[in-house]
Protein backbone atom coordinates (compact mmCIF):
# COMPACT_ATOMS: atom_id res chain seq x y z
CA UNK A 1 0.00 0.00 0.00
CA UNK A 2 0.92 3.41 -0.94
CA UNK A 3 1.97 5.49 2.06
CA UNK A 4 1.37 9.25 2.18
CA UNK A 5 3.62 11.15 4.40
CA UNK A 6 2.98 14.07 6.00
CA UNK A 7 4.69 17.08 4.59
CA UNK A 8 7.51 19.09 7.05
CA UNK A 9 6.05 22.11 8.45
CA UNK A 10 7.82 25.40 9.88
CA UNK A 11 6.79 25.68 13.51
CA UNK A 12 5.94 29.46 13.67
CA UNK A 13 6.38 32.82 11.74
CA UNK A 14 9.20 34.07 13.49
CA UNK A 15 11.08 30.56 12.82
CA UNK A 16 10.98 31.01 9.07
CA UNK A 17 11.97 34.61 8.60
CA UNK A 18 14.69 33.59 11.09
CA UNK A 19 15.42 30.42 9.06
CA UNK A 20 15.44 32.60 5.57
CA UNK A 21 17.59 35.43 7.03
CA UNK A 22 19.85 32.71 7.82
CA UNK A 23 20.15 31.51 4.93
CA UNK A 24 20.98 34.49 3.62
CA UNK A 25 23.36 36.20 6.31
CA UNK A 26 26.12 34.18 5.42
CA UNK A 27 30.25 34.79 4.84
CA UNK A 28 28.86 36.64 2.18
CA UNK A 29 27.93 39.35 4.55
CA UNK A 30 30.77 39.51 6.83
CA UNK A 31 33.89 38.91 3.73
CA UNK A 32 32.76 39.52 0.21
CA UNK A 33 30.80 42.64 1.12
CA UNK A 34 33.49 44.90 2.68
CA UNK A 35 35.49 43.86 0.00
CA UNK A 36 33.54 44.15 -3.01
CA UNK A 37 32.48 47.42 -1.49
CA UNK A 38 36.80 48.60 -1.09
CA UNK A 39 37.25 47.63 -4.30
CA UNK A 40 34.40 49.08 -6.35
CA UNK A 41 33.76 52.25 -5.39
CA UNK A 42 33.57 52.80 -1.86
CA UNK A 43 30.29 54.59 -1.45
CA UNK A 44 29.86 54.86 -4.63
CA UNK A 45 28.98 51.02 -4.74
CA UNK A 46 26.28 51.35 -2.62
CA UNK A 47 24.39 53.18 -5.64
CA UNK A 48 24.27 50.35 -8.00
CA UNK A 49 23.69 47.97 -4.66
CA UNK A 50 20.97 49.46 -3.65
CA UNK A 51 19.42 49.88 -7.10
CA UNK A 52 19.71 45.96 -7.50
CA UNK A 53 18.69 45.55 -3.86
CA UNK A 54 14.81 47.46 -5.14
CA UNK A 55 14.95 46.07 -9.08
CA UNK A 56 16.20 42.80 -8.25
CA UNK A 57 16.38 41.83 -4.61
CA UNK A 58 13.16 42.71 -3.49
CA UNK A 59 11.62 41.28 -6.16
CA UNK A 60 12.88 37.92 -6.28
CA UNK A 61 12.76 37.79 -2.90
CA UNK A 62 8.63 38.38 -3.35
CA UNK A 63 8.31 35.85 -6.39
CA UNK A 64 10.34 33.07 -4.29
CA UNK A 65 8.24 33.41 -1.51
CA UNK A 66 5.29 33.18 -3.74
CA UNK A 67 6.18 30.66 -6.21
CA UNK A 68 7.37 28.18 -3.14
CA UNK A 69 4.21 28.39 -1.52
CA UNK A 70 2.11 28.00 -4.94
CA UNK A 71 4.54 24.75 -5.61
CA UNK A 72 4.40 23.39 -1.88
CA UNK A 73 0.36 23.10 -2.15
CA UNK A 74 1.18 20.75 -4.89
CA UNK A 75 3.09 18.91 -2.57
CA UNK A 76 6.37 20.19 -4.23
CA UNK A 77 9.61 22.05 -2.82
CA UNK A 78 11.51 22.21 -5.22
CA UNK A 79 11.98 24.02 -8.42
CA UNK A 80 11.24 21.41 -10.99
CA UNK A 81 7.85 20.01 -9.58
CA UNK A 82 6.86 24.00 -9.06
CA UNK A 83 7.75 25.27 -12.52
CA UNK A 84 5.55 21.95 -13.88
CA UNK A 85 2.78 23.56 -11.40
CA UNK A 86 3.03 26.72 -13.07
CA UNK A 87 3.26 25.63 -16.59
CA UNK A 88 1.71 22.08 -16.70
CA UNK A 89 1.89 22.40 -20.93
CA UNK A 90 5.40 22.77 -21.29
CA UNK A 91 6.93 19.74 -21.20
CA UNK A 92 10.62 20.67 -21.33
CA UNK A 93 10.06 23.58 -18.02
CA UNK A 94 10.75 21.15 -15.67
CA UNK A 95 14.64 20.59 -16.62
CA UNK A 96 14.90 24.51 -15.99
CA UNK A 97 13.66 23.52 -12.80
CA UNK A 98 16.83 21.59 -12.37
CA UNK A 99 19.18 24.67 -11.73
CA UNK A 100 17.24 24.88 -8.89
CA UNK A 101 18.73 21.53 -7.34
CA UNK A 102 21.93 22.22 -9.52
CA UNK A 103 22.76 25.64 -7.74
CA UNK A 104 22.37 24.71 -4.21
CA UNK A 105 24.09 21.32 -4.48
CA UNK A 106 27.12 22.94 -5.79
CA UNK A 107 27.79 26.04 -3.81
CA UNK A 108 27.14 23.46 -0.59
CA UNK A 109 30.26 21.52 -1.84
CA UNK A 110 32.67 24.36 -1.35
CA UNK A 111 30.88 26.52 1.14
CA UNK A 112 30.68 23.80 3.70
CA UNK A 113 34.63 23.40 3.29
CA UNK A 114 35.17 27.44 4.12
CA UNK A 115 32.41 26.93 6.73
CA UNK A 116 35.22 24.40 8.24
CA UNK A 117 37.96 26.39 8.31
CA UNK A 118 36.02 29.24 10.67
CA UNK A 119 35.05 26.58 13.35
CA UNK A 120 38.87 25.40 12.94
CA UNK A 121 40.31 28.72 13.22
CA UNK A 122 37.68 29.74 16.14
CA UNK A 123 39.32 26.76 18.07
CA UNK A 124 42.99 27.97 16.70
CA UNK A 125 42.20 31.25 18.54
CA UNK A 126 40.82 29.97 22.00
CA UNK A 127 44.03 27.61 21.74
CA UNK A 128 46.57 30.52 20.93
CA UNK A 129 47.96 28.30 17.69
CA UNK A 130 48.54 31.81 15.97
CA UNK A 131 48.72 34.05 18.49
CA UNK A 132 52.92 34.67 17.78
CA UNK A 133 52.40 35.68 14.41
CA UNK A 134 52.33 39.26 13.50
CA UNK A 135 52.91 39.75 10.00
CA UNK A 136 51.06 38.54 6.77
CA UNK A 137 53.50 36.12 5.44
CA UNK A 138 53.23 34.06 8.76
CA UNK A 139 49.62 34.31 9.14
CA UNK A 140 49.81 33.45 4.89
CA UNK A 141 51.64 30.41 5.54
CA UNK A 142 49.57 29.34 8.53
CA UNK A 143 46.54 29.21 6.61
CA UNK A 144 48.47 27.08 3.86
CA UNK A 145 49.60 25.22 5.96
CA UNK A 146 46.21 24.47 7.71
CA UNK A 147 44.65 24.18 4.00
CA UNK A 148 47.56 21.74 3.07
CA UNK A 149 48.99 23.46 0.56
CA UNK A 150 52.37 24.01 2.11
CA UNK A 151 55.23 21.80 0.38
CA UNK A 152 56.44 19.09 1.97
CA UNK A 153 53.20 18.75 4.72
CA UNK A 154 50.18 17.69 2.70
CA UNK A 155 48.96 14.97 4.90
CA UNK A 156 50.13 16.13 8.40
CA UNK A 157 48.55 19.49 7.83
CA UNK A 158 45.68 18.73 5.75
CA UNK A 159 44.52 16.26 8.68
CA UNK A 160 43.46 19.21 10.36
CA UNK A 161 41.54 20.65 7.85
CA UNK A 162 39.82 17.11 7.06
CA UNK A 163 38.80 16.71 10.58
CA UNK A 164 37.28 20.35 10.80
CA UNK A 165 35.71 19.54 7.87
CA UNK A 166 34.23 16.17 8.77
CA UNK A 167 32.65 17.34 11.75
CA UNK A 168 31.08 20.23 9.89
CA UNK A 169 29.42 17.88 7.52
CA UNK A 170 28.12 15.80 10.29
CA UNK A 171 26.32 18.71 11.79
CA UNK A 172 25.02 20.33 8.58
CA UNK A 173 23.36 16.60 8.13
CA UNK A 174 22.17 15.66 11.69
CA UNK A 175 20.91 19.27 11.57
CA UNK A 176 18.73 18.51 8.31
CA UNK A 177 17.81 15.25 9.29
CA UNK A 178 15.86 16.63 11.55
CA UNK A 179 13.62 18.12 9.50
CA UNK A 180 12.35 21.69 8.89
CA UNK A 181 10.51 22.52 12.42
CA UNK A 182 13.09 20.25 14.66
CA UNK A 183 16.48 20.94 12.79
CA UNK A 184 16.50 24.62 10.27
CA UNK A 185 14.39 25.94 12.73
CA UNK A 186 15.64 25.60 15.66
CA UNK A 187 19.02 26.01 14.78
CA UNK A 188 18.55 28.89 13.21
CA UNK A 189 16.44 30.53 16.23
CA UNK A 190 19.30 30.00 18.43
CA UNK A 191 22.61 30.66 15.94
CA UNK A 192 21.06 34.33 14.61
CA UNK A 193 20.44 35.91 17.70
CA UNK A 194 23.96 34.72 18.80
CA UNK A 195 25.06 35.98 15.44
CA UNK A 196 23.84 39.47 16.16
CA UNK A 197 25.69 39.51 19.58
CA UNK A 198 28.77 38.40 18.06
CA UNK A 199 28.57 41.05 15.36
CA UNK A 200 27.76 43.84 17.98
CA UNK A 201 30.74 42.90 20.09
CA UNK A 202 32.82 43.28 17.90
CA UNK A 203 31.38 46.15 15.88
CA UNK A 204 31.60 47.71 19.33
CA UNK A 205 35.24 46.88 19.82
CA UNK A 206 36.12 48.48 16.29
CA UNK A 207 34.32 51.61 16.36
CA UNK A 208 36.54 52.06 19.67
CA UNK A 209 39.82 51.43 18.96
CA UNK A 210 40.32 55.31 18.13
CA UNK A 211 44.12 55.51 17.11
CA UNK A 212 45.81 52.92 18.22
CA UNK A 213 49.23 53.94 16.77
CA UNK A 214 49.66 57.60 17.91
CA UNK A 215 52.59 58.73 15.45
CA UNK A 216 50.34 57.97 12.67
CA UNK A 217 47.11 60.21 13.91
CA UNK A 218 45.64 59.80 10.33
CA UNK A 219 45.21 55.98 10.56
CA UNK A 220 42.08 56.29 12.65
CA UNK A 221 38.51 54.96 13.04
CA UNK A 222 37.05 57.76 10.99
CA UNK A 223 39.56 57.49 8.53
CA UNK A 224 39.10 53.68 8.12
CA UNK A 225 34.92 54.33 7.71
CA UNK A 226 36.17 56.99 5.38
CA UNK A 227 38.17 54.56 3.26
CA UNK A 228 34.97 52.24 3.14
CA UNK A 229 32.23 54.46 2.77
CA UNK A 230 33.89 57.99 0.86
CA UNK A 231 32.61 57.55 -2.73
CA UNK A 232 34.39 57.27 -6.13
CA UNK A 233 31.59 57.79 -8.82
CA UNK A 234 33.74 57.32 -11.55
CA UNK A 235 33.46 53.86 -10.87
CA UNK A 236 29.51 54.12 -11.41
CA UNK A 237 31.12 53.99 -15.61
CA UNK A 238 32.35 50.57 -14.85
CA UNK A 239 29.70 47.45 -16.46
CA UNK A 240 31.73 45.71 -13.75
CA UNK A 241 30.68 47.58 -11.16
CA UNK A 242 27.01 47.37 -12.12
CA UNK A 243 27.34 43.97 -12.24
CA UNK A 244 29.49 42.76 -9.51
CA UNK A 245 26.80 45.19 -7.08
CA UNK A 246 23.81 42.59 -8.68
CA UNK A 247 25.95 39.40 -8.60
CA UNK A 248 26.31 40.58 -4.39
CA UNK A 249 22.73 40.88 -3.83
CA UNK A 250 21.95 37.93 -5.35
CA UNK A 251 24.80 36.06 -3.51
CA UNK A 252 23.60 38.00 -0.02
CA UNK A 253 20.21 37.39 -0.04
CA UNK A 254 20.05 33.65 -1.28
CA UNK A 255 17.81 34.78 -4.07
CA UNK A 256 18.22 33.05 -7.93
CA UNK A 257 19.56 29.96 -5.76
CA UNK A 258 16.43 27.81 -5.37
CA UNK A 259 16.80 27.74 -1.48
CA UNK A 260 14.01 30.53 -0.81
CA UNK A 261 11.36 28.11 -3.23
CA UNK A 262 12.23 25.26 -0.92
CA UNK A 263 11.54 27.52 2.11
CA UNK A 264 8.51 28.87 1.51
CA UNK A 265 7.26 25.67 0.30
CA UNK A 266 6.55 24.50 3.77
CA UNK A 267 4.30 27.99 4.43
CA UNK A 268 0.38 27.02 4.72
CA UNK A 269 -1.67 29.08 1.36
CA UNK A 270 -2.83 31.49 3.73
CA UNK A 271 0.03 32.25 5.32
CA UNK A 272 2.03 35.88 4.48
CA UNK A 273 5.26 36.23 1.88
CA UNK A 274 4.69 40.23 1.79
CA UNK A 275 6.14 41.00 5.54
CA UNK A 276 8.30 37.99 5.97
CA UNK A 277 10.28 38.44 2.82
CA UNK A 278 10.51 41.98 3.67
CA UNK A 279 11.61 41.28 7.05
CA UNK A 280 13.92 38.79 6.11
CA UNK A 281 15.60 40.67 3.31
CA UNK A 282 15.91 44.09 5.47
CA UNK A 283 17.76 41.78 8.55
CA UNK A 284 20.37 40.70 5.91
CA UNK A 285 20.86 44.19 4.77
CA UNK A 286 21.32 45.07 8.16
CA UNK A 287 23.76 42.39 9.20
CA UNK A 288 25.51 43.76 5.63
CA UNK A 289 25.67 47.02 5.14
CA UNK A 290 25.77 47.95 9.18
CA UNK A 291 27.51 45.05 10.84
CA UNK A 292 29.34 43.22 7.64
CA UNK A 293 30.60 46.64 6.86
CA UNK A 294 31.84 47.61 9.93
CA UNK A 295 34.25 45.51 11.28
CA UNK A 296 36.52 43.93 8.86
CA UNK A 297 37.94 46.87 6.88
CA UNK A 298 37.56 50.01 9.57
CA UNK A 299 39.47 47.61 11.45
CA UNK A 300 42.73 46.51 9.61
CA UNK A 301 42.70 50.62 8.20
CA UNK A 302 43.78 51.55 11.77
CA UNK A 303 46.41 49.23 11.65
CA UNK A 304 47.75 49.04 8.41
CA UNK A 305 46.63 52.11 7.10
CA UNK A 306 45.84 53.52 3.80
CA UNK A 307 48.46 52.14 1.34
CA UNK A 308 48.32 48.70 2.71
CA UNK A 309 44.55 48.48 2.92
CA UNK A 310 44.61 48.72 -0.88
CA UNK A 311 45.96 45.55 -1.54
CA UNK A 312 44.08 43.98 1.07
CA UNK A 313 40.95 44.62 0.48
CA UNK A 314 41.80 43.41 -3.42
CA UNK A 315 43.49 40.14 -2.11
CA UNK A 316 40.24 38.31 -1.88
CA UNK A 317 38.16 37.36 1.03
CA UNK A 318 40.08 34.48 1.99
CA UNK A 319 42.81 36.83 2.82
CA UNK A 320 40.65 39.28 4.69
CA UNK A 321 39.25 36.62 6.75
CA UNK A 322 41.97 34.28 7.41
CA UNK A 323 44.87 36.93 7.31
CA UNK A 324 44.63 40.30 7.96
CA UNK A 325 41.11 40.12 10.56
CA UNK A 326 43.86 37.70 13.11
CA UNK A 327 46.36 39.66 12.61
CA UNK A 328 44.40 42.83 13.53
CA UNK A 329 42.52 41.02 16.53
CA UNK A 330 45.92 39.67 17.43
CA UNK A 331 47.17 43.28 18.47
CA UNK A 332 44.68 43.99 20.89
CA UNK A 333 44.05 42.87 24.42
CA UNK A 334 42.01 39.87 24.55
CA UNK A 335 43.15 38.49 20.80
CA UNK A 336 42.24 34.74 21.72
CA UNK A 337 38.62 35.85 22.92
CA UNK A 338 38.12 38.36 19.84
CA UNK A 339 39.51 36.22 17.26
CA UNK A 340 37.16 33.23 18.94
CA UNK A 341 33.98 35.61 18.23
CA UNK A 342 34.70 36.72 15.03
CA UNK A 343 35.59 33.06 13.55
CA UNK A 344 32.50 31.86 15.42
CA UNK A 345 30.54 34.88 13.76
CA UNK A 346 31.70 33.28 10.51
CA UNK A 347 30.56 29.55 11.63
CA UNK A 348 27.04 30.55 12.98
CA UNK A 349 26.67 33.15 9.56
CA UNK A 350 28.19 29.63 7.66
CA UNK A 351 26.06 27.10 9.31
CA UNK A 352 22.59 28.79 8.90
CA UNK A 353 23.58 29.28 5.14
CA UNK A 354 24.95 25.49 4.77
CA UNK A 355 22.08 23.87 5.89
CA UNK A 356 19.43 25.60 3.50
CA UNK A 357 21.44 24.71 0.29
CA UNK A 358 21.39 21.22 1.53
CA UNK A 359 17.35 21.35 1.43
CA UNK A 360 16.55 21.48 -2.13
CA UNK A 361 17.91 18.80 -3.03
CA UNK A 362 17.08 16.68 0.48
CA UNK A 363 13.51 17.52 -0.34
CA UNK A 364 13.67 16.91 -4.33
CA UNK A 365 13.96 13.14 -3.30
CA UNK A 366 11.19 13.25 -0.76
CA UNK A 367 8.80 14.80 -2.87
CA UNK A 368 9.30 13.16 -6.16
CA UNK A 369 11.16 9.70 -5.32
CA UNK A 370 8.83 9.30 -1.69
CA UNK A 371 11.46 8.89 -0.05
CA UNK A 372 11.96 8.91 3.83
CA UNK A 373 13.39 11.63 5.48
CA UNK A 374 16.02 9.48 7.16
CA UNK A 375 17.01 8.13 3.62
CA UNK A 376 17.29 11.46 1.43
CA UNK A 377 19.56 12.67 3.81
CA UNK A 378 21.59 9.56 4.30
CA UNK A 379 21.79 9.45 0.25
CA UNK A 380 21.95 13.70 -0.13
CA UNK A 381 25.35 13.09 2.80
CA UNK A 382 26.67 10.28 0.77
CA UNK A 383 26.60 11.40 -2.51
CA UNK A 384 27.99 15.49 -1.48
CA UNK A 385 30.58 13.70 1.02
CA UNK A 386 32.10 12.55 -2.10
CA UNK A 387 31.74 15.24 -4.23
CA UNK A 388 32.83 17.28 -1.65
CA UNK A 389 36.60 15.61 -2.14
CA UNK A 390 38.29 17.51 -4.93
CA UNK A 391 37.30 20.97 -3.73
CA UNK A 392 39.16 19.23 -0.31
CA UNK A 393 42.44 17.68 -2.40
CA UNK A 394 42.62 20.46 -5.16
CA UNK A 395 41.91 23.34 -3.91
CA UNK A 396 45.23 24.87 -4.98
CA UNK A 397 44.03 24.22 -8.98
CA UNK A 398 41.42 26.78 -9.08
CA UNK A 399 38.29 24.44 -8.04
CA UNK A 400 36.53 26.54 -6.30
CA UNK A 401 36.65 29.52 -8.94
CA UNK A 402 35.46 27.09 -11.09
CA UNK A 403 32.23 26.07 -8.76
CA UNK A 404 31.60 29.62 -7.59
CA UNK A 405 31.56 31.07 -10.96
CA UNK A 406 28.64 27.99 -12.54
CA UNK A 407 26.76 26.93 -9.22
CA UNK A 408 27.20 30.38 -7.14
CA UNK A 409 27.00 32.78 -10.00
CA UNK A 410 26.28 31.99 -13.57
CA UNK A 411 23.25 29.54 -12.61
CA UNK A 412 22.10 32.33 -10.22
CA UNK A 413 21.34 34.54 -12.86
CA UNK A 414 19.88 32.04 -15.53
CA UNK A 415 17.55 31.01 -12.84
CA UNK A 416 16.00 34.19 -11.38
CA UNK A 417 15.61 34.93 -14.99
CA UNK A 418 13.43 31.57 -15.81
CA UNK A 419 11.44 32.54 -11.99
CA UNK A 420 10.44 36.22 -13.34
CA UNK A 421 9.05 34.93 -16.66
CA UNK A 422 6.85 32.15 -15.55
CA UNK A 423 5.62 33.93 -12.77
CA UNK A 424 4.87 37.35 -14.21
CA UNK A 425 4.60 36.26 -18.01
CA UNK A 426 3.14 32.58 -17.74
CA UNK A 427 1.19 33.00 -14.31
CA UNK A 428 0.35 36.46 -15.30
CA UNK A 429 1.03 39.35 -13.70
CA UNK A 430 -2.95 39.93 -12.39
CA UNK A 431 -2.57 36.18 -11.05
CA UNK A 432 0.86 36.99 -10.06
CA UNK A 433 -0.31 39.63 -7.96
CA UNK A 434 -3.37 38.18 -6.13
CA UNK A 435 -1.26 34.93 -5.56
CA UNK A 436 1.77 37.03 -3.45
CA UNK A 437 -1.16 39.41 -1.46
CA UNK A 438 -2.68 36.11 -0.45
CA UNK A 439 -2.81 36.32 3.27
CA UNK A 440 -0.77 39.32 3.38
CA UNK A 441 0.32 41.65 5.89
CA UNK A 442 1.33 44.33 3.72
CA UNK A 443 0.61 45.79 -0.03
CA UNK A 444 3.45 46.36 -1.98
CA UNK A 445 3.26 49.55 -3.68
CA UNK A 446 1.90 48.80 -7.36
CA UNK A 447 5.06 50.39 -8.60
CA UNK A 448 6.29 46.61 -8.39
CA UNK A 449 3.32 45.09 -10.44
CA UNK A 450 5.86 47.21 -13.50
CA UNK A 451 9.09 46.69 -11.98
CA UNK A 452 8.44 42.68 -11.52
CA UNK A 453 7.09 42.69 -15.45
CA UNK A 454 8.66 44.78 -16.79
CA UNK A 455 12.18 45.85 -14.96
CA UNK A 456 13.17 42.47 -13.47
CA UNK A 457 13.50 40.83 -16.65
CA UNK A 458 14.60 43.23 -18.27
CA UNK A 459 17.54 43.65 -15.83
CA UNK A 460 18.28 39.97 -16.14
CA UNK A 461 18.81 39.85 -19.40
CA UNK A 462 20.62 42.64 -19.63
CA UNK A 463 23.17 41.24 -17.09
CA UNK A 464 23.18 37.81 -19.13
CA UNK A 465 23.54 39.74 -22.42
CA UNK A 466 26.64 41.56 -21.10
CA UNK A 467 28.36 38.48 -19.74
CA UNK A 468 27.61 36.73 -23.34
CA UNK A 469 29.02 39.68 -24.70
CA UNK A 470 32.21 40.41 -22.88
CA UNK A 471 32.84 37.06 -20.90
CA UNK A 472 31.13 34.04 -22.77
CA UNK A 473 34.39 32.85 -25.21
CA UNK A 474 37.19 33.74 -22.35
CA UNK A 475 35.51 31.92 -19.50
CA UNK A 476 35.06 28.86 -22.49
CA UNK A 477 38.69 29.24 -23.69
CA UNK A 478 39.62 29.26 -19.75
CA UNK A 479 41.38 32.33 -20.49
CA UNK A 480 42.95 33.71 -17.08
CA UNK A 481 43.56 29.53 -16.03
CA UNK A 482 47.13 29.05 -15.44
CA UNK A 483 48.37 26.10 -17.75
CA UNK A 484 48.65 23.59 -15.38
CA UNK A 485 45.31 24.47 -13.91
CA UNK A 486 43.25 23.90 -16.92
CA UNK A 487 42.97 20.36 -17.07
CA UNK A 488 41.54 20.54 -13.40
CA UNK A 489 39.24 22.99 -14.41
CA UNK A 490 37.97 21.01 -17.48
CA UNK A 491 37.72 18.06 -15.60
CA UNK A 492 35.59 20.16 -12.91
CA UNK A 493 33.30 21.30 -15.95
CA UNK A 494 32.71 17.69 -17.27
CA UNK A 495 31.99 16.60 -13.25
CA UNK A 496 29.25 19.63 -13.59
CA UNK A 497 27.63 18.67 -16.71
CA UNK A 498 27.64 15.16 -15.52
CA UNK A 499 26.07 16.27 -11.81
CA UNK A 500 23.37 18.40 -14.07
CA UNK A 501 22.31 15.39 -16.62
CA UNK A 502 22.50 13.27 -14.13
CA UNK A 503 20.04 15.71 -12.19
CA UNK A 504 17.76 16.32 -15.23
CA UNK A 505 17.41 11.85 -15.95
CA UNK A 506 16.20 11.66 -12.17
CA UNK A 507 13.54 14.65 -13.13
CA UNK A 508 12.51 12.41 -16.26
CA UNK A 509 12.44 9.10 -14.29
CA UNK A 510 10.09 10.65 -11.59
CA UNK A 511 7.92 12.24 -13.88
CA UNK A 512 8.01 8.95 -15.61
CA UNK A 513 6.99 6.72 -12.54
CA UNK A 514 4.36 9.40 -11.61
CA UNK A 515 2.47 9.10 -15.04
CA UNK A 516 2.65 5.18 -14.55
CA UNK A 517 1.10 5.50 -11.01
CA UNK A 518 -1.38 7.88 -11.74
N1 LIG B 1 23.61 34.18 1.30
C1 LIG B 1 24.68 33.41 1.76
C2 LIG B 1 25.87 34.23 2.06
O1 LIG B 1 25.81 35.45 2.05
C3 LIG B 1 24.99 32.32 0.77
O2 LIG B 1 26.90 33.72 2.34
Amino acid sequence: MLQVKKRDSWGSRLGIIMSVAGSAVGLGNFLRFPAKVASNGGGAFMIPYFVSLFLLGLPLMWIEWTLGRFGGGFEHSTAPGIFHSIWRKNRFIKYFGVIGIFGPLIIFIYYIYIESWTLGYSIFSLLGKYRNLTDQATMQSFLKGFQGLEKNQFFESLGWAYTFFVITFVLNIVIISYGIKGGIERICKLAMPLLFVCALVLLIRVITLGTPDPTKPSWNIFNGFGFLWNPDFSALRSAKVWLEAAGQIFFTLSVGIGVILTYASYLSKGDDVVLSGLTAASTNELAEVILGGSIIIPAAFVFFGPQEIQSIARSGVFNLGFVTMPLVLNKLPLAQIFGFIWFFLLFLAGITSSVSLCQPAVAFLEDEFNLSRKRAVLLFGLISFVLCQPTIFFLKNGLVDELDFWGGTFCLVLFATVETILFAWILGMENAWSEIHRGADLVIPRTYKFVIKYITPLFLFFILGMWFWQEWLPVIMMKGVSVQNRIFVLATRWGLLSIFSILALLVKIAWRRKKLNS
